[in-house]
């Protein structure tokens, strides 16, 4: 990015368009560079099949010009218009229980059908080629939050996706009968016709079909976008392509390598905002998703105001709390910020979906707020295309075992709570799925990464052998990428490197309060708790209960560390594990967000109090020696 985005969302279609010279000033008196433009629009593009009228989009994409905002261009496919459905209705989505979803709202179309990928690629087709001559349009967004408002389909067109993808990717049916087990239960396939998207069973069924259809799934979605991109990037090579994210079954690395320059996300903090509560630092876990998945990125979205649906209401940002969510995005690695939505819709499904301005129209206390963050943005924004965050210790978390921890409901990972754990530490940590990235850490910790191959282990063996620590935990190791199980013991590919292996397992239950002991203190274990035989490694943690009373549930080896339990409740093991190998200051506050980026240093006040601190303020220019509640400071650390 060669200057910080600052911008909205605008649909000019919403409005009289009368009202669009004057929005777009007053897009650009908020202090804003950009705007985002034209997703939805579908049924005003095409009114009538292969009629395009871009005469809205158009003018206002020449006014921004004028007005020297730049544009980023939406493809209106999350919102196919009527005609197209009611013409082709097997371009609609079937959910598992076999109701085709209809139009009236949005993301009701399948992602395979032919047809569908057809009018797609026509529609993109025909926006490139209008807007191509436009220097102000400097990227796309393909589609809107794909996977948003559902994560799978089962329509004729899957099953026939679905069928092409098997034969691909496995050759002929014995091929894939093997690959699944289908001796078991009697599920063999005799062709490749016989076999469908996976929809509901009368009980369990075979966990390898699932897995595949949730990695096709995946596929699906990429190559939905790929047909988009690749016809933005022939009529406009030098714009970027993007997509906000970020949803279930969805491959976002793969998506990001196949189709995009890079991957934006939409940040709404109330989703973890409850009852004014200072949850809204959780949102640092899907920024190191993003971390992951794309370098760069973008926030397409920050939320400006109050949120709701017909079915639900979040609260209202506190005054200070847009500022504060606009700077954790950017602490936490965004090159741009757009809020949605310029303004509050009078009409339609998202009346209750507040923007920066009300229904009215006029300054409120948000719209002050923005213009706060616009002016001090102006000054220092640069910074943080320059400086980026640097993480000492990561969490593995690939897709593929994603995929199989949907099918295996009983095991919920824990990733969240180590993550949430580190964060509430002061150790800033990324989250990854590329072995070649395993150098770039101090600590990586692998939590119960089930599917694992040799590759894998020999990575990580290099990895330490270079000095790096690694801390695997319970249920690694243990099954191939058709997710079979190996027959062998426990952790598998990784048992020479963890140093020990699993002899006995059990489900934890409501009535057992088995705990480990490391260290002179004790957490407890939930879920599911392996006891262990060290071999080359050495026992440092014991269970404390039952039968496997004084038994290892700990065991390092070199620098290596495997822990046989999930710790939902108690992910300070890993906290106390980590903080040993890594720099970190002591909180200044729970609920306070401390993020360096190179010299500088920002802190976030998630709280409704003020944090005591001193120091001077480059956002405000001037001492400080508090933070106030939902408040920001940044520091330039050469300074202070
Ligand atoms: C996002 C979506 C927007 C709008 C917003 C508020 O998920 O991309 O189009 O719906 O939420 O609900």
């Amino acid at each position: 990015m060669k200057k910080f985005l600052l911008g909205c969302c605008y649909y000019p279609s919403h409005w009289e368009d009368a009202d669009m010279p004057g929005d777009l000033a007053r897009i650009k008196d908020l202090g804003f560079n950009c705007v985002r433009m034209g997703e939805f629009d579908w049924s005003m593009f095409e009114k009538e099949e292969g009629k395009y009228d871009f005469s809205l989009l158009s003018a206002a994409v020449d006014r921004a010009a004028e007005l020297g905002i730049d544009v980023i261009l939406g493809t209106p496919t999350a919102a196919p218009p009527k005609w197209l459905v009611d013409k082709y209705p097997e371009v609609l989505c079937v959910n598992a229980a076999g109701t085709q979803m209809q139009h009236g709202s949005r993301q009701h179309h399948n992602h395979t059908s032919e047809v569908y990928l057809r009018y797609c690629a026509a529609i993109t087709e025909a926006m490139a080629k209008h807007f191509c001559g436009c220097r102000n349009v400097i990227g796309w967004q393909i589609d809107n939050e794909l996977n948003c408002h559902r994560t799978d389909s089962y329509a004729e067109a899957d099953d026939v996706a679905f069928r092409k993808w098997l034969r691909e990717k496995y050759g002929t049916v014995e091929t894939l009968n093997r690959a699944w087990g289908n001796r078991f239960w009697s599920l063999e396939f005799n062709d490749f016709s016989q076999v469908t998207c996976p929809r509901p069973k009368p009980t369990h069924s075979n966990p390898a079909w699932f897995t595949d259809y949730y990695l096709f799934m995946s596929d699906t979605v990429v190559n939905y976008a790929a047909v988009q991109a690749d016809i933005i990037r022939r009529y406009m090579p030098d714009a970027f392509i993007t997509h906000n994210g970020i949803f279930g079954n969805i491959d976002y690395r793969a998506l990001t390598d196949r189709c995009l320059d890079f991957l934006s996300y939409d940040s709404y903090p109330s989703f973890d905002e409850k009852n004014g509560k200072a949850l809204g630092r959780r949102v640092a876990y899907k920024f190191a998703a993003m971390r992951d998945f794309s370098k760069d990125f973008l926030v397409l979205e920050q939320q400006s105001g109050p949120g709701g649906q017909l079915s639900y209401l979040l609260p209202t940002p506190r005054p200070g709390q847009i500022r504060l969510w606009t700077y954790q995005s950017i602490a936490n690695g965004a090159d741009g910020v757009l809020y949605f939505r310029y303004r509050t819709a009078l009409y339609g499904a998202e009346q209750l979906w507040y923007g920066i301005y009300d229904h009215d129209g006029e300054e409120n206390y948000r719209s002050r707020e923005i213009r706060k963050i616009s002016a001090e943005l102006a000054r220092v924004g640069d910074i943080f295309l320059r400086e980026g965050l640097k993480c000492e210790v990561a969490i593995w978390n690939d897709y593929h075992n994603t995929c199989v921890n949907q099918v295996e409901s009983f095991a919920k990972t824990d990733i969240r709570e180590i993550f949430a754990e580190l964060n509430r530490r002061n150790i800033p940590t990324d989250l990854i799925s590329d072995a070649e990235r395993l150098s770039d850490y101090r600590v990586v910790i692998l939590p119960h990464v089930a599917v694992a191959d040799e590759a894998l282990a020999e990575a990580v063996r290099c990895f330490t052998e270079g000095g790096g620590i690694a801390i695997f935990s319970a249920r690694s190791g243990i099954r191939d990428k058709y997710v079979q199980y190996r027959p062998a013991k426990a952790p598998g590919v990784f048992r020479e490197l963890a140093g020990c292996r699993v002899d006995w397992f059990t489900a934890v239950t409501e009535y057992e309060d088995q705990r480990i002991r490391f260290a002179g203190k004790e957490y407890p274990v939930d879920t599911y708790y392996e006891m262990l035989t060290p071999e080359d490694g050495a026992c440092i943690g014991t269970y404390t209960d039952g039968f496997c009373k004084d038994r290892a549930a700990m065991v390092k080896c070199g620098n290596v560390y495997y822990i046989g339990a999930y710790l939902h409740k108690a992910p300070q093991l890993y906290g106390e594990l980590v903080a040993q190998y890594v720099t970190r200051r002591e909180p200044i506050d729970p609920d306070v967000e401390e993020l360096h980026l190179g010299a500088y240093v920002m802190y976030l006040n998630h709280s409704d109090r003020a944090v005591t601190l001193a120091g001077y303020d480059i956002l405000e220019e001037k001492d400080f020696t508090e933070i106030p509640p939902y408040g920001v400071v940044l520091l330039d650390g050469e300074k202070q």
